[in-house]
C-alpha cells in the first residue's frame, strides 16, 4: 500500500506542510482588548504537539468593532504581535506551520460570548459597539441596525487588512488566511442576501466580490512570493437567492491570479433561517468542485472526524488538506492517533517517546 496521503508533506510556494492535517481556526473568546495570553499559548501549543502540520489561529480582528465578542483576538495594535511571536514560536518548535485566520465580523460583531448566550449586544450597553455591513440590515430580526459603510470606510477596511498581515508576519506566522466566510464582512459583502447596495460595492457579482478581491490584493500585496494566502469561503449560503457555490467557482477564479494558493471550503452563517444539512463530510463536495473547476488547491472541512474518512478525502482528489475543528477539541492528539491507526510511525516531542516506543523523535 502506498504512503497515506494525510502524512504526504505539501509544499505550497515557499511553505511545507509536514502532513495535512490542519487544526481549523477556532474562536476561543478568551482576550482582553484582543491580546493573546497564556489560554491561547497551551490550546494552539497543545494542538502542536499533537503533530498537526498546520495550525490557524481563530478569526483574528484586523479592527476592534471587527471583533465578534469583546474576547476575541485581535491584531489591530502592534502590541498585540508579541504574545503572538511566543505562540508561534512555541508551534514551530513542533514543527507546526503556523497560520492566522484576519477578520472582520460586520454586522455579526458585538456579541456576547458563546457561553453567555452569544446574543448581540447594542453599542449602549456594556461591551458592545456600533456594528457596520455593506446594508443597514442586521442578521437577525431585533438585533441592531449596522451602520451603511461608506466607500472611505470600506477602503479604511482594506487598508486595515494589509496592516494586520505586517503585524502578522512580524509575528512569524507563515501563511495568511482571509476569513470571507460564515457570514461576516467580506461573505456580507458578497451575498446578495446581505448587500443591497446601489454603488460600486453592491448589485452586480463583479460589484459585490469587490471588497474580497480589495482585501486579497492588500493582503497579498504585504507577502513574500514564497509565503501562502489562504481563503476561507462560505461555499453557499444553504439559502434561496443567495450565494451559491457556482458564485464560489467564479470566486475562485478571480482570487487564483491574485495570489490565492488554497480554498478553505466551509459554508452557510449568513442567513440565521437557512436549514444546514449537517452530515459527516457535508461541506466536502465544495471543496472538490472548486479543486477541479480552478486548480487551486483546497482545503475541506466540517465533522470530519475520522483518520480513514481524511484519507479517503484525499485519495479521491476532493481536497488537498482537511481541516478538523471540535475533532481537534476532543482530541488534540488526533494526527498521533491517527498515524497509528493508518500505519504511520509520525515523530513525537523527546518529552512523549516513552508513550510511543515506535516513533521517532521530533525535537
Ligand atoms: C469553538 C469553535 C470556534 C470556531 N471559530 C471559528 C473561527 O474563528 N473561524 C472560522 O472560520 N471558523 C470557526 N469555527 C468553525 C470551524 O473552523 C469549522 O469550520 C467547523 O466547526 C466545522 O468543522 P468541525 O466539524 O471539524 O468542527 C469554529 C468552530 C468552533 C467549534
Amino acid at each position: 500500500m502506498s504512503a497515506p496521503l494525510l502524512f504526504t508533506p505539501l509544499r505550497i510556494r515557499g511553505v511545507t506542510l509536514p502532513n495535512r492535517i490542519a487544526v481549523s481556526p477556532m474562536c476561543e473568546y478568551s482576550c482582553d482588548d484582543g491580546f493573546a495570553n497564556d489560554w491561547h499559548l497551551v490550546h494552539l501549543g497543545g494542538r502542536a504537539v499533537g503533530g498537526a502540520g498546520l495550525v490557524i489561529v481563530e478569526a483574528t480582528a484586523v479592527l476592534a468593532e471587527g471583533r465578534i465578542t469583546y474576547g476575541d483576538l485581535g491584531i489591530y495594535k502592534d502590541e498585540h504581535v508579541e504574545m503572538l511571536r511566543r505562540i508561534v514560536t512555541f508551534m514551530k518548535s513542533q514543527g507546526a506551520v503556523p497560520a492566522i485566520q484576519l477578520a472582520h465580523a460586520g454586522r455579526k460583531a458585538s456579541c456576547e460570548t458563546p457561553w453567555n448566550g452569544g446574543a448581540a449586544i447594542a453599542p449602549d450597553q456594556p461591551n458592545g459597539w456600533q456594528v457596520v455591513a455593506p446594508s443597514p440590515v442586521p442578521f437577525k430580526e431585533g438585533d441592531p441596525i449596522p451602520h451603511e459603510l461608506t466607500v472611505s470606510e470600506i477602503r479604511e477596511v482594506v487598508d486595515t487588512f494589509a496592516a494586520a498581515t505586517r503585524r502578522a508576519l512580524a509575528a512569524g506566522f507563515e501563511i495568511i488566511e482571509i476569513h470571507a466566510a460564515h457570514g461576516y464582512l467580506a461573505h456580507e459583502f458578497l451575498s446578495p442576501l446581505s448587500n443591497f447596495r446601489k454603488d460600486q460595492y453592491g448589485g452586480s457579482f463583479a460589484n459585490r466580490a469587490r471588497l474580497a478581491l480589495e482585501i486579497t490584493e492588500a493582503v497579498r500585496g504585504e507577502m513574500k512570493s514564497g509565503q501562502p494566502l489562504f481563503m476561507r469561503i462560505s461555499c453557499t449560503d444553504w439559502a434561496a437567492g443567495g450565494w451559491t457555490i457556482e458564485d464560489s467557482v467564479e470566486l475562485a477564479q478571480l482570487v487564483k491570479p491574485l495570489g490565492v494558493d488554497l480554498m478553505d471550503c466551509s459554508s452557510g452563517n449568513n442567513i440565521a433561517t437557512a436549514q444546514i444539512p449537517f452530515a459527516p463530510g457535508f461541506q466536502v463536495s465544495f471543496a472538490e468542485r472548486i479543486r477541479i473547476a480552478t486548480g487551486l488547491l483546497t482545503g475541506a472541512v466540517g465533522l470530519i472526524t475520522e483518520p480513514k474518512q481524511a484519507e479517503a478525502i484525499l485519495q479521491a482528489g476532493q481536497a488537498d488538506v482537511v481541516l478538523l475543528a471540535r475533532e481537534m477539541l476532543r482530541d488534540p492528539y488526533f494526527p498521533l492517533h491517527a498515524a497509528q491507526e493508518l500505519g504511520v510511525s509520525l515523530s513525537v516531542p523527546k518529552q512523549y517517546l516513552r508513550a510511543f516506543p515506535d516513533s521517532t523523535r521530533r525535537n
